[in-house]
């Protein structure tokens, strides 16, 4: 025995993670793959890693110091249960599981309560920043037991990103049980929109103006030197800027315009559609993503009417639509971190974990995928209110979207008034003005559940809750709140 720590499952994560960490001073690893050629494939590539290699788990377990810990890296599911029972049953009392997989919270509340039935600690942790982050640095997002995260966070902080502000590490005991993949799984639903709000842009932008991927990428470039620095506006620049060496035309150009999706984005609506949080920009670039694989359905209605009239910017007016589009874009933005974190709220409420909001803003700086300058602005506005009831009413963000909102409103109308969707740019809008309006017309879908159903209604001028006889003389009574 003389690895402090393991990683099961060899995959491109797996390795790299393995990597990061025995690129560290204090560390031995043991690695173990189920297909052993895998496992020596790594060893032989990598002498200077020193890695402990097992080809069974009897071997591997041994190979482990205790406490003992491995990491799994396998792909979310089935392999991830087998792998777990292969551990459990050669593991200790106080040894420590880690899922380091996309796994589903709700699979990973289930499994830590059964490994902890054996004594052990069963943490789910979320890892972004795919293969680049995993061998150099992700952002890391544990659950599991507060015992646990006194053995694992310091091998963590080790090899995490480190903030560029400050050089904290990215990571921390994010609460619990699933509380690491639940944020996991938001953080991945702000990456879906936030990646579909890039792609609207870049879609006006160009039917709008006509300019090449290539000078928008250049546009991007620019975008990325401001409040909306990015890893994901930096990679737009880079995507935008290749050049398919088949053809000779933009690669964008001759990508098939249908986006796929693994399943977290669509489990983030899920789950905030359970728990009643509007994260409507998420959802929109969720189902954006579904519009753009419905082959059929597509090409049945390419010929459907549209604006009578070709839209275009006029040259002289395109510098300063650009600009409304980027002001579009990071009020928009702000909307999907405003919803996402609304999110995290109701499901630390829901499932009994005490987030720290700013740490997660602070964890996200550097290593995954969503790292974003601006999320220096998030830490500090729950550093400032821990109690903020939603993001977009923080100052910062109040001054932002203030600033914004304009270009922002002109940019949904311009947009259908030209026939292009852009469902995230406009649901956002409508979600901002949702939230600021005095009245909304949900008095009006109350007297219809209470005129079809007897579901009742509350009245604004006094305590009680209220029914209209509708079908008889239609005066009001006083009632009991209704049950269905
Ligand atoms: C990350 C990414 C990574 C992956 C997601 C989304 O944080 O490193 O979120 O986990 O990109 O699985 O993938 P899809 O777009 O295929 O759903």
């Amino acid at each position: 025995a003389s690895a402090n720590i393991g990683v099961v499952g060899l995959a491109v994560m797996g390795s790299n993670l393995a990597r990061n960490l025995a690129s560290r001073e204090g560390n031995t690893v043991a690695v173990f793959n189920r297909s052993p050629e895998r496992t020596r494939t790594l060893v032989d590539e990598h002498p200077e890693a020193g890695f402990i290699a097992s080809e069974s788990y009897d071997e591997f377990v041994a190979s482990l110091q205790k406490p003992r810990t491995a990491v799994i890296m396998v792909q979310a599911g089935k392999g991830t249960d087998a792998v777990i029972s292969e551990l459990t049953a050669r593991f200790e009392p106080g040894d420590i599981i880690v899922d380091g997989g996309n796994a589903n919270f709700h699979d990973t509340i289930r499994r830590e309560a059964e490994v902890r039935s054996h004594g052990l600690h069963f943490v789910g942790m979320g890892v972004s920043g795919g293969e680049e982050g995993a061998l150099n640095g992700p952002s890391l997002m544990p659950g599991g037991t507060a015992e646990s995260y006194e053995t694992l966070g310091p091998i963590l902080r080790t090899i995490a990103a480190k903030a560029p502000e400050d050089g904290e590490p990215c990571v921390t005991h994010v609460g619990t049980d699933g509380a690491g993949h639940f944020v996991k799984m938001v953080h991945n639903g702000i990456e879906y929109a936030d990646m579909q709000l890039i792609a609207e842009a870049y879609d006006l932008i160009r039917q709008g103006t006509g300019k090449s991927p290539a000078e928008i990428a250049d546009i991007f470039a620019a975008w990325n030197t401001g409040e909306l620095e990015s890893y994901l506006i930096e990679i737009t620049a880079e995507v935008l800027r290749q050049v398919d060496a088949a053809t000779g035309e933009p690669l964008v150009d001759v990508i098939l315009d249908a986006a796929g999706a693994k399943g977290t984005g669509a489990w983030t609506v899920q789950n905030a559609l359970d728990l009643g949080v509007p994260t409507s920009g998420i959802a929109e670039a969720v189902f954006a993503r579904s519009l753009s694989s419905k082959a059929a359905q597509r090409e049945a209605s390419a010929d459907l009417p549209g604006p009578a009239e070709a839209w275009t910017v006029a040259p002289e007016d395109a510098d300063a639509f650009i600009e409304d589009v980027r002001r579009a874009l990071y009020a928009s933005k702000i909307i999907a971190y405003s919803q996402g974190f609304d999110e995290i709220i109701s499901g630390a409420e829901q499932f009994g974990w005490n987030i720290d909001k700013g740490e997660i803003a602070k964890i996200w700086r550097a290593g995954c995928i969503i790292r974003a300058r601006f999320l220096n602005r998030i830490a500090e506005a729950y550093a400032d209110d821990p109690s903020l009831v939603a993001l977009v009413v923080a100052p910062y963000f109040r001054d932002a979207i203030a600033g914004a909102q304009e270009s922002w409103r002109r940019v949904v109308q311009i947009a259908a008034g030209a026939g292009i969707p852009t469902p995230a740019f406009s649901s956002s809008l409508a979600y901002y003005d949702g939230l600021r309006a005095k009245r909304l017309p949900a008095a009006l879908i109350q007297g219809q559940r209470d005129f079809f159903g007897a579901h009742t209604y509350r009245r604004i001028d006094k305590d009680g809750v209220f029914h209209t006889l509708w079908s008889g003389d239609r005066t009001e009574i006083e009632t009991e709140p209704s049950w269905h």
